[in-house]
């Protein structure tokens, strides 16, 4: 039987022969973004507003070859940053990575990369604002020890940003990954000749077979890439979640769960919504129960991401007048495309702005607080571009 530890030099071994992600260097900065790297985005869709500090730490765990953390550098230009992972090959890839897009130019405070398995984080001094820990606690031996572990770094009012794979939209990578391992019999574990024998098993199927017919649909663009093959269907150890199992791993953690970063997903009207009759039994569930039945209805899923935080992390409400007046907004961080009527808000979304709402988003300095900016604009309507993530507001 494999031992924890033997379990992780088998990942160990799998990384350093396929550093993941493939993406590859580049001497531009980082294209666009994604809010999830972005601490003011990030807090703003958890708590509701802008946080108070922007000095922040950042541990990056389990960065592979660096594409988040180039964008936690990027993206959040006073924070120190700590990016962790096993594999020499992929941090070596993340350092070079990082120097030569000039992502670290303008970046002042520390960035520092070291070779540590994440259940060792306390091996790192200090807490950590952020912690992003996207792809890896389901490759860990035990994802507990590993949530537990990062709960502990995690500094009071801090964001841990979690992704792990779902079992249900990932079906057909588990009966590829088990007819991979059982062709090679003896020679698994020999990660090279694992991508030869499932290329060769893609190209032998009949086209209209189901698991390449999936193949082609959901993943073939990614795949050209031995190294993004590997990850899929060779992968040494691998938990995939269910809506159950993923909250037993959260309570493990002793963190508050603050939300899927997925929340379109998650709305059963979606699926349901034409029945009200369907819709009133549905709200006779407990929140987790709804998880599981969108899950089963619509088992589309690979992956499941979110945050967690302290108990102590409440959110935030715009409802009353005078608090509103007196927040401070900005033009959220994760726009693309702005000043526009017309720009992508952060999830890339396009946006229609109204003639008010443009001026108004326009006049945000940082500065000045909205009961001055109130020219053709209404309250209801600042409280609506909050909502939908257009600005953001400062209640300091
Ligand atoms: C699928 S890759 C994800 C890389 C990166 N987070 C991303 O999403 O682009 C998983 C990474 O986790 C690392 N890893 C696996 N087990 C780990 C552990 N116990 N501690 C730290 N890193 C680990 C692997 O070496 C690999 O680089």
């Amino acid at each position: 039987m494999s031992t924890d530890s033997s379990k992780q030099t088998e990942v160990q071994k799998l990384y350093n022969t396929y550093p993941f992600p493939p993406d590859p260097l580049s001497d531009e900065l980082p294209p666009g973004y994604n809010w999830r790297w972005s601490w003011n985005a990030a807090y703003n869709f958890c708590v509701g507003e802008k946080p108070t500090r922007q000095n922040i730490r950042i541990l990056d765990a389990g960065c592979g070859t660096g594409v988040s953390t180039e964008y936690l550098i990027y993206l959040n230009p006073l924070a120190e940053v700590v990016a962790i992972d096993i594999s020499s090959n992929a941090l070596s890839i993340a350092q070079k990575r990082c120097s030569r897009s000039g992502v670290l130019k303008n970046h002042q405070p520390s960035v520092s990369f070291k070779e540590l398995p994440l259940e060792k984080a306390d091996q790192i001094e200090g807490k950590f604002d952020l912690i992003n820990s996207v792809g890896v606690l389901h490759h860990l031996p035990d994802p507990i020890i590993g949530i537990k572990s990062l709960a502990q770094k995690l500094a009071p009012g801090g964001l841990l940003h979690i992704f792990v794979y779902a079992q249900l939209g990932r079906w057909e990578i588990q009966l590829v990954q088990e007819a991979i391992a059982l062709m090679q019999g003896k020679r698994k574990g020999d990660y090279q000749d694992g991508v030869a024998v499932g290329r060769q098993i893609f190209s032998s199927l009949p086209e209209n077979n189901r698991l390449v017919k999936r193949e082609k649909e959901r993943w073939s663009l990614e795949n050209h890439w031995d190294q993004s093959f590997a990850d899929m269907y060779v992968h040494p150890q691998e938990v995939d979640y269910n809506i159950t199992t993923l909250f037993e791993l959260i309570d493990a953690s002793g963190l508050e769960f603050l939300g899927f970063s997925n929340p379109q997903y998650w709305q059963l009207e979606r699926l349901i919504g034409k029945s009200s009759q369907l819709m009133e039994l549905a709200e006779k569930l407990s929140q987790r129960e709804r998880y599981r039945l969108i899950e089963l209805l619509d088992p589309s899923l690979t992956h499941y991401e979110f945050f967690l935080g302290h108990s102590s992390l409440s959110r935030v409400n715009w409802l009353d007048d005078e608090y509103l007046k007196s927040a401070i907004p900005e033009v959220h961080p994760c726009l693309h495309g702005w000043p526009s009527y017309g720009c992508l808000d952060y999830e890339y979304r396009p946006v229609d702005l109204l003639e008010g709402e443009y001026n108004f988003m326009q006049s945000c300095n940082g500065k000045t607080p909205v009961a001055e900016l109130l020219k053709g604009i209404t309250l209801e309507e600042v409280r609506s571009l909050q909502e939908r993530q257009l600005i953001i507001l400062a209640s300091h």
